[in-house]
């Protein structure tokens, strides 16, 4: 169970703490549900992948994962990257003052007014899923009358099929994200040819959730196989940007490689390539999101009903589930859990967890082994819950989102606060929500010019 864990866990007859902090504690004081990160735990995840890739390589955080002020300055001050998907992840990590140069954007349906921001806040590279983006950016770059350009990577999907959740698979037969590597050779002669953007290397992001160190190898060796006959095509130095995916632990006894096998398994991939001596100098960037957050996180829920199942045991209802976290229904993800409040004293049993939203799915463990006399009123922990909970969660039963707080050495910090009914409601104008002008809107951002 241990692995599932923050670095900080300690317990006391089974009653949890993390960063030094009584979960209980923590309950009582912010409310629940409530996502607590322990920062040493991401400190340690960090210089993991630092020490596992060195200092040349372009390591940067995945936002979609999870993503707020404080986390942005941690990874500035540590020398990561960060890659966003959208203008808001962009705003986000733009007014926390990360630098643009260290931020990649991403994204397979750019608005004009995304890429417009992008190029104004100075974003150091863009990743081009398909063709049609090379215009778009001309067009962006005119607007904003910009000097900046930002160095592009070409996305390819090239021909593997990850063994993972088919939700998450990004490459292969039935995935819409980049291009074939025959349309990629194409549009980097195009830009090259050109000169009108710098064309500075490749990116394949695999999929998530990835056990199998042997698929990374083949990443790293089709991403060489497709630069070296394009060799000039690129600067003198190529990026290579074999994107995310390295698996994290959900469950007791759950095995997952380490950063330092990870980049072995890259390292190695590179090198079979029989293109690599026609390589040259490059720049390996990779793009983690899970496998630094999701167990430096673990959710806290208050149980609010204890009762009998017809022919189906007992359940526990607690005051989230589906809106604050998606997984299980979404792909089926499976979590342990803990009861912060009991010792381990009385005989334990198994619970059907419960989420508070009004769908037979919203199951959070089907069958979740806690202490026989755990009651309404309890703390119940979910581990593993750092990465795509929080950066998921919806409002779905007008239940607002919950609030982030950061612990460490006996102190714990809050760092987003739990929504409100008021800001529920803000976006409702016959409410009395405030209006903002049509330019600023999300519809008019999807409106091409
Ligand atoms: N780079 C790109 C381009 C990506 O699309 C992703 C994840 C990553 C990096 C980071 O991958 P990671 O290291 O976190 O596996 N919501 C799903 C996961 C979706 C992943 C999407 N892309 C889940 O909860 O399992």
């Amino acid at each position: 169970m241990k692995h599932v864990l923050p670095v900080s866990w300690t317990e006391n007859d089974g009653r949890g703490r993390v960063g030094g902090v009584a979960l209980t504690e923590l309950a009582a004081r912010f409310g629940t549900p409530l996502v607590v990160v322990d920062e040493g735990h991401l400190e340690d995840r960090l210089s993991r992948f630092r020490a596992a890739f060195g200092t040349d390589a372009g390591l940067t955080y995945a936002g979609k994962a999870f993503l707020c002020g404080a986390l942005v300055r941690l990874l500035d001050r540590e020398g990561w990257l960060v890659d966003v998907v959208s203008g808001g992840e962009l705003e986000l990590v733009r007014r926390a003052g990360f630098p643009g140069r260290n931020v990649i954007l991403h994204g397979n349906a750019k608005s004009a007014v995304e890429l417009e921001r992008a190029i104004r806040y100075g974003v150091g590279r863009i990743v081009i899923d398909h063709p049609d983006e090379i215009g778009d950016l001309r067009k962006a770059a005119a607007a904003t009358g910009a000097e900046h350009r930002p160095d592009l990577l070409l996305r390819l999907n090239v021909d593997l099929t990850p063994e993972t959740h088919e939700k998450v698979r990004t490459v292969g037969p039935g995935t819409h994200f980049g291009m074939s590597p025959s349309v990629a050779a194409s549009v980097a002669r195009r830009i090259a040819g050109a000169g009108e953007w710098r064309l500075a290397g490749v990116h394949i992001h695999a999929g998530s959730q990835i056990r199998d160190p042997a698929l990374f190898s083949r990443v790293a060796e089709a991403a060489v196989d497709f630069v070296a006959p394009l060799r000039l095509c690129f600067p003198e130095t190529v990026d290579l940007d074999l994107g995310g995916g390295l698996a994290a632990p959900y469950r007791a006894g759950e095995e997952v490689p380490s950063p330092r096998e990870y980049a072995g398994a890259l390292e190695a991939g590179l090198h079979r390539s029989e293109a690599e001596a026609r390589l040259g100098a490059y720049r390996l960037i990779v793009e983690p999101g899970r496998s630094v957050i999701a167990n430096a996180g673990l959710t806290l829920y208050t149980v609010h009903a204890r009762k009998r199942l017809e022919g189906a045991g007992e359940a526990l209802a607690v005051d989230g589930g589906l809106s604050d976290n998606p997984r299980p229904s979404l792909y089926g993800a499976s979590y342990e859990v803990l009861n912060a409040s009991r010792g381990r004293g009385e005989a334990e049993r198994s619970f059907r967890v419960v989420g508070r939203h009004c769908e037979s799915g919203d199951v959070i463990a089907p069958a979740a082994t806690l202490p026989g006399d755990t009651a309404v009123g309890d703390v119940l922990a979910i581990p593993g819950t750092g990465a795509y909970v929080f950066a998921m969660s919806s409002r779905y039963n007008g239940v607002g989102r919950p609030a982030v707080v950061f612990v460490r050495a006996g102190r714990a910090r809050e760092v987003v606060r739990r929504e409100t009914d008021d800001d529920l409601l803000a976006c409702d104008l016959s409410l009395g929500g405030p209006a903002v002008g049509p330019l600023r809107s999300a519809t008019r951002e999807a409106v091409r010019t």
